[in-house]
């Protein structure tokens, strides 16, 4: 039986043949800037730290408007606040050598992309090939746009039929663009979609096995944005054994914090040849902009060449005439650096970890993640916290419908690698004025909401 990678490949490598008649992509030069001279070369001097830096408390410690309070010489009046709302969880976006390489290059060459920050990202996650997306949203919708194309352009007529759609199943609470992505796909009838209950295997195992599909396919973030959870990767790649499917995964909130390299999810197992596609953004950790998809040769031809997240084209096929899409570029120049600092500067992992666990010691609540996901119940009661929480001066929103499901509102916040053990105490104490739980019988917070 061929492998799943060998059935996938070939259905990818009929569509290209298919909307690739010409064989226009390989020929399809990638665009390379001119190579900067020594004392141009914005990433020569890209400087790295062993520790913390005053710059990395800049997005931390922050002012924000204060409406209630009385305005000071015709200005709102400001209160001085500590953040823990950002995804920034490496303080990244403010380190000088992202800054200044960003600066730089933008000097040197204007706001292009950059292929290396696709060959350091491929080789991040261990995959042949990356393609570069304006934003993380853009990676998944493009992602799943060329899948949709895989059963479209494997048809035998016009529309795929019921046999030669694909079966795709999601983890019910997967962000807003595989569900975005997910519509397209049905909408243009290219699968049928399963959506499996959070992180249930065993319904996810019950849904494989009464699939007559023979392309499966099972998406899922990896790290979950409002629970703070991660998906049970090892029980998936037991699942991928099993049922043969191409397994993508969504690396938003794990790529540069999970993994000795910051390679994720799938260098944390050392499972990175059992994941087919990665999906991820450098809008989090990364501090700056832009999504991307590592995966094969053959799939990066066809996202790059056929995804279409930003029009939309005629159903169920593109008209012939239409040459191949060349969509998605713009990832800044500061996103390489990130990467490379990200990967030179390896207590910054460290730091933020250090601090997930102090918050878990304190507590006693199961924080495996930089994101604490705090249920408090309903909007009220979540609304009320948040309120709370900035009057004690910390910066953290109330998540409320439909981001998650009415009696389950909360509070999220993160954890960065610039917060100190004294920061966690002092949230500490704050949080367990409001949240039910932490460290305060629920009785005597349930009375003051
Ligand atoms: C899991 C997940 N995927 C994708 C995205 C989209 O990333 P971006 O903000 O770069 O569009 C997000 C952002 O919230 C996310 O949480």
């Amino acid at each position: 039986m061929a492998s799943i990678e060998a059935m996938w490949e070939e259905l990818v490598v009929r569509v290209l043949a298919r909307v690739d008649k010409k064989d226009f992509l390989r020929y399809l030069p990638r665009v390379c800037l001119a190579k900067p001279s020594a004392e141009e070369d914005p990433l020569a001097d890209v400087e790295t730290f062993d520790g913390p830096g005053p710059w990395d408390r800049t997005l931390l410690e922050v002012e924000v408007e204060d409406p209630t309070a009385p305005a000071v010489d015709g200005e709102p009046a400001r209160n001085r606040m500590l953040l823990f709302s950002a995804n920034d969880y490496l303080n990244l976006s403010t380190h000088p050598a992202v800054r200044k390489a960003s600066a730089k290059a933008a000097l040197a060459f204007g706001m292009g992309p950059r292929s290396s920050a696709m060959n350091v990202l491929a080789e991040m996650h261990k995959k042949e090939a990356c393609v570069v997306t304006p934003t993380g949203f853009a990676a998944n919708t493009a992602f799943l746009s060329a899948l949709g194309g895989v059963a479209t352009h494997n048809a035998a007529s016009r529309r795929p039929a019921a046999h030669e759609k694909i079966a795709v199943f999601s983890d019910a609470l997967n962000h807003a663009s595989i569900i975005d992505g997910l519509r397209m796909m049905e909408r243009h009838q290219q699968a049928v979609v399963s959506v499996y209950r959070h992180s249930d295997m065993q319904h996810l195992d019950e849904l494989l096995s009464n699939c007559p599909f023979e392309r499966k396919v099972v998406i899922t973030d990896s790290l979950f944005s409002m629970e703070g959870d991660f998906a049970p990767m090892l029980d998936l790649v037991q699942l991928r054994k099993k049922h043969r499917f191409l397994f993508v995964i969504d690396e938003a909130h794990t790529a540069f914090v999970c993994g000795r390299n910051g390679g994720g999810i799938g260098e944390v197992y050392g499972i990175e040849d059992q994941i087919d596609i990665i999906v991820g953004t450098l809008s989090k950790a990364g501090g700056c902009l832009g999504g991307f998809v590592a995966c094969s040769q053959k799939w990066s031809d066809l996202v790059r060449g056929w995804a279409a997240p930003t029009f939309s084209p005629p159903l169920p096929r593109y008209p012939s005439s239409r040459p191949p899409t060349v969509l998605i570029t713009a990832s800044f120049p500061s996103a390489t650096t990130a990467v490379t600092v990200a990967r030179k500067e390896g207590w910054r992992r460290q730091a933020v970890w250090n601090r997930v666990q102090e918050f878990a010691a304190m507590t006693k609540h199961p924080a495996t993640s930089p994101i604490l996901s705090l249920v408090v119940g309903s909007e009220d009661a979540a609304i009320y916290a948040s309120k709370h929480m900035l009057e004690r001066g910390f910066h953290i929103i109330a998540i409320r419908p439909p981001a998650v499901a009415p009696n389950a509102c909360r509070l999220r916040v993160t954890l960065t690698t610039a917060h100190t053990s004294e920061d966690v105490k002092r949230l500490v104490s704050a949080l367990s004025e409001c949240v039910p739980g932490l460290n305060r019988p629920v009785d005597q917070i349930a009375a003051r909401l």
